[in-house]
């Protein structure tokens, strides 16, 4: 549906006001209606650089979710202040992983006498805390776009990965990438004592695979790589790395939202795409390519509900708060956890 024209009156007016005192950002999944105000669109790594290299911006408006904003917040200088227009914009995969949890599977590690050879390497998908437990025990962050080289570092430091909080991404790199076996996975749940595996088995493990994942990437089945392709030939599935490892392997192409977006980009007029990730990138894909056939990979709705918390009534309240001279919303991250969670933040961003 087309945005109410008064509120985009005012989103400009706010916006024009600020001038270079803000500086607005995107993630892939968000709304049409915030997209068109953003300053830079990219996935969650293109937007963690995006946002540090930006510090003459006093306000810094996050148009994604809650622990993206909490990473802009680390990476952006003290004096810059990290604005996420809706604070129930959180990430379900996120919450999968507490700080609590994770100290205590670290504690089970160290049992089983693997922690000192265990590097931990988390998704970008985590609170900060978790950022900072990972740097505090010499681990790096990943995205879906740098997945492959954090693995690779991490065998050189240590014998074992523990990837937290997103099973699909880790096993998917661990086996696709890196040529592991799945046996050479397991799955820590942190539900069960001693996450559900024995002393062994951990000791046998080369990545343990902390049990979370995304609800919304979740919903793609094989059955809907299959019904896709009997109901379209010829047409190329390309994936989210978030989706479950039979979706992965069944499809033809796997990335994140950036490396979808080059593809499409790049591929030929009347090449024909079912794409699998969030539904509100897969509309603005489809619009703007109408020379190709690109459809949603299941027929079901899929938008992420959070991503989508962020919509034109919240930036606009945001925009005209700091106009009025209020900063709303604002994500701070405590200096003790900025500092270990930045380290880990570093190591992502010198990667080869
Ligand atoms: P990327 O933008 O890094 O591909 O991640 C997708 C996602 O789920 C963000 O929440
Ligand atoms: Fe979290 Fe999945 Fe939504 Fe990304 S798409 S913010 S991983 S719930």
């Amino acid at each position: 549906a087309a945005s109410d024209p008064d509120l985009v009156e005012r989103a400009r007016a706010a916006k024009a006001a600020l001038g270079d005192r803000v500086f607005i950002l995107g993630h892939h999944y968000q709304r049409d209606e915030v997209i068109e105000f953003a300053d830079v669109t990219g996935d969650s790594f293109k937007l963690a650089r995006d946002a540090a290299a930006r510090p003459e911006a006093e306000y810094i408006v996050f148009c994604g979710v809650h622990f993206m904003a909490e990473s802009a917040d680390i990476l952006t200088t003290d004096a810059q202040q990290v604005v996420l227009p809706d604070l129930a914009a959180g990430c379900s995969m996120a919450d999968m992983a507490t700080a609590e949890q994770v100290a205590e599977c670290w504690d089970v590690l160290t049992e089983a006498g693997i922690a000192d050879v265990t590097v931990p390497v988390s998704y970008m998908n985590s609170s900060a805390d978790i950022k900072a437990f990972t740097g505090k025990h010499g681990g790096t962050i990943c995205t879906s776009s740098n997945a492959k080289r954090a693995l690779e570092w991490a065998f050189e430091q240590g014998q074992k990965v523990l990837f937290l909080p997103d099973q699909h991404l880790g096993r998917n790199t661990a086996v696709l990438d890196l040529g592991l076996s799945l046996d050479d996975c397991v799955l820590y749940n942190p539900h069960k004592p001693n996450g559900g595996l024995t002393a062994e088995q951990l000791r046998d493990a080369k990545m343990i695979l902390w049990r979370g994942h995304c609800s919304v990437h979740g919903r793609f089945s094989l059955d809907s790589v299959n019904e896709v392709r009997e109901r379209i030939p010829g047409v190329t599935v390309l994936v989210h790395p978030e989706c479950k490892h039979e979706v992965v392997t069944a499809a033809d192409m796997v990335g994140s939202t950036e490396y979808i977006i080059k593809a499409l980009d790049a591929a030929e007029p009347g090449s024909k795409w079912a794409i699998g990730t969030e539904l509100n990138l897969v509309r603005r894909l489809a619009k703007a390519h109408p020379d190709k056939e690109i459809v949603f990979l299941d027929r079901t709705v899929c938008f992420c509900s959070t991503m989508n918390r962020i919509d034109l009534p919240h930036l606009v309240w945001a925009l005209e708060s700091l106009v009025e001279g209020r900063v709303p919303n604002v994500i701070t991250v405590d200096p003790e956890t900025e500092k270990y969670a930045k380290a880990a933040l570093d190591r992502m961003l010198a990667l080869p």
